[in-house]
């Protein structure tokens, strides 16, 4: 039997410019996939019930990928911590995590490029061939991760992703940023709005409004100085400059449409006893976050608004085999 787990992710800074090439920062979050793998007779199964490729593409995918055809068969089991469908990467730790795990039943090296790499196409194949590497690497090797379409001198470079898109070849170079050990001071506070909003729309308006408004351009650049002046601060421990840059980031997503009247009043509440907040990952709904020393009073607040919340450090480990027996 073999267990693994691999965390799920929030977006500190760059939803939305990371598609028009500028970097993004996110960072691993105490909220895990769980997999459990263990042989069992006729077809793989998922969850008790027969793996079906449709309701399942990112595990039948690295099936194909990891094992090819004729493997003994074995019953796959699931269970996350992540608020589903909210933004919080849940299908690239479940990417991340399966992979590890039939590599670890294949008796593979559980090298981490590879897991990123496997989990990475998986998720692509399942999005229509479109994927950025952020949620799979910040699954895959934990802690504070900035990807960008250049070799980054504030981070710690780790590896270079390609992808074939519909609309041609896409590499991004992936970096681990080192957090100073007063981070581990400072909490994170996800706030879940509970409405659901497909990446997929929210990305098509902001290409969108940026044919109808081609100034809004300079937002976009703006928001890539803001993730690279985000590293430096958290870098530098300077949380003070980390949440005034996460708010001017709330503003600049708001201003390209993807934010609602849920995340602006949850960003506004969390505001009060934190250093700054903003939405996090595409918009519309999901979730927000705020960086707070008072992560008690930033979740009361919410909660007393009627969200679900979550609470994590700024990181957390990447990848993990939990458990490999022969039986
Ligand atoms: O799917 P989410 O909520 O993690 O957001 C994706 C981030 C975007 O920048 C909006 C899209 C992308 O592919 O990077």
């Amino acid at each position: 039997m073999v267990a693994t787990s691999a965390p799920g992710k929030a977006i500190l800074f760059g939803e939305h410019s990371v598609v028009y090439g500028e970097p993004a920062v996110a960072v691993a979050i105490d909220a895990r996939v769980h997999i459990t793998v263990e042989p069992c007779e006729g077809a793989w199964k998922m969850d008790g019930y027969p793996l079906d490729g449709d309701r399942h593409p990112h595990v039948a995918s690295l099936l194909d990928a990891v094992l090819g055809e004729d493997f003994q068969s074995h019953a796959i089991q699931v269970r996350s911590d992540l608020f589903p469908a909210a933004g919080l990467g849940s299908s690239a730790a479940l990417s991340a995590a399966g992979c590890a795990a039939l590599l670890s039943i294949s008796n593979e090296p559980l090298d981490k490029e590879k897991i990123a790499t496997f989990a990475h196409l998986a998720e692509a194949q399942a999005q229509a061939g479109r994927a950025s590497p952020t949620d799979t690497s910040t699954a895959t090797l934990g802690g504070c991760v900035l990807v960008s379409d250049k070799r980054e001198e504030s981070a710690n470079w780790q590896y270079t992703r390609s992808l074939e898109t519909p609309e041609g070849e896409r590499v991004w170079e992936i970096h681990s940023v080192n957090l100073p050990p007063s981070a581990s001071e400072m909490w994170l506070v996800v706030g879940y709005t509970g409405i659901h909003a497909p990446t997929a729309e929210l990305v098509k308006g902001v290409a969108d409004l940026l044919t109808r408004n081609p100034a809004k351009m300079e937002d976009i650049t703006r928001m890539g100085e803001v993730a690279r002046n985000g590293v430096a601060a958290l870098s530098a421990g300077d949380f003070i400059q980390v949440g005034e840059l996460m708010d001017e980031a709330h503003i600049l997503l708001a201003g390209l449409g993807v934010s609602c009247p849920e995340l602006d009043d949850m960003v506004e509440v969390a505001r009060r006893t934190s250093f700054g907040a903003k939405l996090t990952g595409a918009g519309g709904g999901g979730c927000m976050l705020a960086l707070t020393d008072k992560p008690d009073e930033t979740a009361a607040a919410l909660e007393m608004r009627g969200r679900r919340v979550l609470v994590t450090p700024l990181g957390a480990p990447g990848v993990t085999v939990e458990k490999a027996s022969k039986n």
